[in-house]
Formats: structure tokens, C-alpha cells, sequence
């Protein structure tokens, strides 16, 4: 048994179609995801006794705490049990997380933590599962926790959890707008019943397709697209005013990321991202504004 580390990306959602609410009360989905080179890594550390502890930090000087809860909530922490109910082993382990990537910031952040850990612990402890086995697993800590452990570009439909590769081509570079504050996933999901009390099953634009298989950024720009989008302006209308900034300063489009409330805008070749950089962080609420690209592989052992 050893100390591994674990990489594993954030998510965007090039194209997000939520359906009506099951009886489950998840949402049937069909979305395009895409992962980033934007990542927390996790270490794995086996322990002598049952117990899981988790810590957590962030390279920033600004905030070393990484604002996350450290307890029996937190995501990796209930990836490790779900692993030890599954295979029946009680090993403990320390979990130390490098948080990049936004707290609730539509990134799925949390999920990757997740799928980080159970990746990790499946290492750590010699469990012998195989990728197929932990996907199960994956589904049932979130909706896209299984498309983490895949990553690249790939079509999510049912709740997010059914994850089929894409056809596409190219790499993608965005500007990533980070905000203060959070948005509570759940809240924008009633948000969203709110403003859309009858919405018709949920699709794909075939153009939307078409341009990930040519990798043609303008292609793409016009047909990103995101159904929380009006829900999460509506519960924190500033973002309004952060999308703008970045089509003022050039991006060829922008959108809310996932629940939001981090705004992403794709970046075309000859942009001046140093220029965008510095009017997104005079938009309301903006904490931070990062580059990242993709598509990047989801969650790796990397030592
Ligand atoms: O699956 P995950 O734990 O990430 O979902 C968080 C919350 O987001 C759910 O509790 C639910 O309120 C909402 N959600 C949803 N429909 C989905 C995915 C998430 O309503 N397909």
C-alpha cells in the first residue's frame, strides 16, 4: 500500500439541454461536456487505522483555506466510504486536496475530488477494480462525476451520468471568470423549473455537433448554448453585465458554465487575452480570471 496523487479535470458544458424533472427529481439532460486542463490533484495517503480524514489548500496567497467542507460531506471523503462499502475493505486514508479548480462554481469541482479519490483509493489500497467497476460507483456520487473519470469531449444524456465519447476535432481556449461567490447547484435547478414550468426533452443542436467535428472555433462560438444560463442571471443578474465585458473584449462567445456562476468565453487564435484578462477583472463580482483548454484527459495517476 502507498502515497499516490491523483489528477482530475474541471468541466464545462459546451452545450447544456435540461429536460423535464424525473421522479427522482434529477433532470433528464443532454449535454456536451468538455474537459479542462484546469484541475485539482488529490493524494492518497493509506492509513494504519479505519479512519478518513480529509485537508484541503490552495496555491493562492490570497486564500490558502480552500473553502471546502473538510468533514464527512465532502465529496472524496463519500467516494472513499461508497469504495469501502463496494469492496467490503475498511483501510483508512488521508486525503489531501489541491483545489484549483472554483468551489461552486459550475465546474464540477466537487465531482472531480470524487473521482480523484476513487481513482486514488482504488490505487492506494490495491483494490484490483477496473474502470467499469468504478463507474457505477461514480453515477451514484453525482451526474458527472462518471464523465470526470473519462474526460475529453463526450455527449452526457440521462441525468449527465451516461457518457458517450464525441466525434470532434481541435483544441479549445478559454478565459475563465471566476466569481466571489458561489451558486448552490440545486437552487438554480428550481431556478430553472421556475422559469421553465413545461420544457420539452431535452437535444442537441446537429450544428452544434458539426462544428466539434470540424474544431472550428467560430463555428462553435455561435452555437454554444446553455438552458441554466437565464436561470443563473436571474438568481445573480450581475452575470449579465461579466458575459458582456468579455464580448466587449473581444471573445468570440461567452456563457455561464454549468449552474454557474463562473463565465467561460472561447478565445479565438490572435485574441489579446492579456487585454481580456484585465477588463473581466473589472466585471462585477469577478475574484479571478484564468486560461484553460481543452479538451484535457480526465482523472490520471500522476505519482
Ligand atoms: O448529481 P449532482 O449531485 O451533481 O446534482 C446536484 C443537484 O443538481 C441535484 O441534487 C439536483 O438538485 C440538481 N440536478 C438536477 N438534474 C440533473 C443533475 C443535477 O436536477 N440532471
Amino acid at each position: 500500500m502507498k502515497a499516490i496523487s491523483v489528477r482530475a479535470p474541471a468541466k464545462i458544458n459546451l452545450g447544456l439541454s435540461v429536460g423535464p424533472v424525473r421522479e427522482d427529481g434529477f433532470h433528464e439532460l443532454a449535454t456536451v461536456y468538455l474537459a479542462l486542463d484546469l484541475h485539482d490533484v488529490v493524494r492518497v495517503t493509506p492509513r494504519e487505522d479505519e479512519q478518513i480524514t480529509v485537508d484541503a489548500y490552495t496555491r493562492s496567497q490570497k486564500s490558502p483555506d480552500a473553502g471546502i467542507p473538510l468533514g464527512p460531506d465532502n465529496l472524496a471523503v463519500r467516494a472513499v466510504e461508497l469504495l469501502r462499502e463496494a469492496t467490503g475493505v475498511r483501510a483508512g486514508l488521508d486525503l489531501v486536496i489541491e483545489k484549483n479548480i472554483p468551489v461552486a462554481g459550475g465546474m464540477a469541482g466537487g465531482s472531480a475530488d470524487a473521482a480523484a479519490a476513487l481513482v486514488g483509493a482504488n490505487v492506494a489500497l490495491e483494490l484490483g477494480l477496473t474502470r467499469d467497476d468504478l463507474e457505477p460507483l461514480a453515477a451514484q456520487l453525482g451526474s458527472d462525476v462518471p464523465f470526470l473519470l473519462h474526460g475529453g469531449i463526450a455527449v452526457g444524456t440521462g441525468r449527465g451520468e451516461q457518457v458517450m465519447p464525441v466525434l470532434a476535432r481541435g483544441r479549445y481556449s478559454f478565459l475563465i471568470a471566476v466569481s466571489d461567490t458561489g451558486l448552490s447547484t440545486p437552487e438554480v435547478y428550481r431556478e430553472y423549473d421556475r422559469l421553465v414550468p413545461d420544457p420539452e426533452p431535452p437535444g442537441l443542436s446537429s450544428e452544434l455537433m458539426t462544428a466539434l467535428r470540424s474544431g472550428d472555433t467560430e463555428l462553435l462560438s455561435a452555437f454554444m448554448v446553455n438552458d441554466l444560463e437565464p436561470a443563473a442571471l436571474s438568481l445573480r443578474p450581475e452575470l449579465d453585465e461579466v458575459l458582456q465585458c468579455g464580448l466587449d473584449a473581444g471573445a468570440a462567445a461567452g456563457i455561464v458554465s454549468g449552474s454557474g456562476p463562473t463565465c467561460v468565453f472561447l478565445l479565438e487564435p490572435g485574441d489579446d487575452v492579456e487585454l481580456m484578462s484585465v477588463e473581466l477583472w473589472d466585471a462585477p463580482g469577478v475574484s479571478a480570471v484564468v486560461t484553460a483548454h481543452g479538451p484535457a484527459q480526465g482523472v490520471r495517476v500522476i505519482g
